[in-house]
């Protein structure tokens, strides 16, 4: 069986191998059917379609999964993304990791804002027999509730939303390799906003245990069974010491092709913009990395963000002047998050502007009409989204010019 594509194999060659080693996800006929009738729809539509990517990816451990390997992202960055957009007059295939964040109903999902704590049980009406009241709405939180729900029928009701998902890295790129190919008719009007957390490495599907890890010894007369996957199964014995009862667990884990290589050059449709984020923790290789990633893939834009600063802070990177453009939610704007740390926005800048510029930088941006989330503060997608569309439109004014 076919192992995980050396390193130095050209990237067409690698997509061959990783795709052929593993049957399509059962949901892909489906998806594809999905996708192609809302794509087709948008084109007859002369409409701009972007395929927004969102949560993590996980990497299961078993063939017959019960343990995986995640990472931390709650898709807030796509499902936010995607509500923006959405409101740009953009239609939104909204690929996600199942269970994610999702638009509009994100405002009252998690633990958070659980939706139980925006309703009420009204007195039952005295003209009725029963006991029960009617289920309402509190009062406070009427008008922001009025206005998602409306914003999300818009969306149903004009078909400009659709809903795709996807749990491992071999599901996510089964369908982003499907999507960026049905993609093909919209031409430059196809944007894709990779805000996906993808996994970098997973365990190639003949080094997959079939049956659930052991993390102890199985009684001698179950050996023969344990014997015959023992190279199945990443369970290193205990070298200080021989194993007793519990045993270390070794993973070796492959590195991911790097498929954007291919989206750029292969799937995606000529001429569309594809715009992916770089995420890091250290402050000092934030923007380095994003420039690394722009120059390897040439595409059209990495949207840097670091762990701590990601809602507030993202820098732009693009191939033009001026390379290096930072988007800040302002101070006083922003929301609180327990997730980030405030004395880190700011130290990525590679670039550092004089203080006058970088006031102004800030003013431009909040110029736009900004959206408040529901727990208060601005949303740092309403200032990234129509940023993006700008650089969009000069791209598709320029395929429309045939340059
Ligand atoms: O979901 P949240 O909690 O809001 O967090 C949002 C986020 C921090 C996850 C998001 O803003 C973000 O930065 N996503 C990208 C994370 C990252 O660094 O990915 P990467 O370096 O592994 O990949 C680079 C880019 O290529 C990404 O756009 C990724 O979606 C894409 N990619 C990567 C590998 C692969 N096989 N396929 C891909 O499409």
């Amino acid at each position: 069986m076919a192992t995980a594509p050396p390193e130095e194999m050209p990237i067409a060659d690698a997509e061959s191998v990783y795709f052929n080693n593993y049957p399509p996800p059962k949901n892909l006929p489906k998806h594809e059917s999905l996708a192609r009738a809302f794509i087709n729809h948008h084109v007859e539509e002369k409409r701009r379609l972007v395929l927004v990517t969102s949560g993590g990816t996980t990497v299961p451990l078993e063939n017959q999964t019960v343990r995986f390997i995640d990472n931390f992202s709650a898709g807030t960055r796509g499902a936010t993304s995607a509500e923006y957009f959405l409101e740009q007059g953009y239609a939104v295939i909204f690929l996600h990791r199942q269970f994610s964040l999702l638009p509009y109903s994100r405002h009252f999902s998690h633990s958070t804002n659980c939706f139980l704590d925006f309703m009420e049980e009204a007195p039952p009406s005295s003209s009725s027999d029963s006991e029960n009241g009617p289920l309402m709405v509190c009062s406070e939180y009427q008008d922001q509730m009025r206005d998602v729900l409306r914003r999300y029928r818009y969306a149903k009701q004009n078909n400009r939303l659709l809903l795709l998902h996807f749990t491992t890295i071999v599901e996510y790129l089964f369908e982003l390799r499907l999507l960026a190919k049905l993609m093909y008719p919209l031409g430059a009007d196809a944007l894709f906003y990779l805000a996906a957390a993808v996994s970098d490495f997973f365990i190639p599907r003949d080094r997959m245990a079939e049956h659930k890890i052991q993390s102890s010894e199985l009684p001698a007369s179950m050996s023969k069974s344990q014997d015959s996957e023992k190279s199945d199964i990443y369970t290193g014995t205990n070298d200080m010491e021989p194993p007793k009862n519990s045993k270390k667990l070794v993973i070796d884990l492959d590195p991911v092709p790097k498929f954007l290589h291919r989206l750029v050059d292969g799937w995606a449709p000529p001429g569309s913009m594809i715009v992916s984020f770089k995420l890091e923790t250290d402050p000092n290789l934030l923007v380095y990395k994003a420039q690394t990633a722009l120059k390897r893939y040439s595409h059209h834009l990495v949207i840097g963000n670091l762990l701590s600063t990601r809602k507030w802070e993202v820098v732009f990177v693009t191939p033009d002047p001026p390379y290096e453009r930072w988007i800040r939610v302002p101070k006083s704007k922003r929301s609180k998050s327990i997730s980030g740390v405030e004395d880190q926005v700011g130290l990525a800048e590679v670039k550092k502007l004089h203080e006058s510029e970088h006031l102004q930088n800030t003013e431009a941006h909040t110029s736009h009409e900004t959206q408040d989330g529901i727990t208060g503060g601005t949303e740092i997608e309403s200032l990234i989204i129509p940023e993006l569309v700008k650089l969009h439109s000069a791209m598709v004014e320029k395929a429309g010019r045939g340059s």
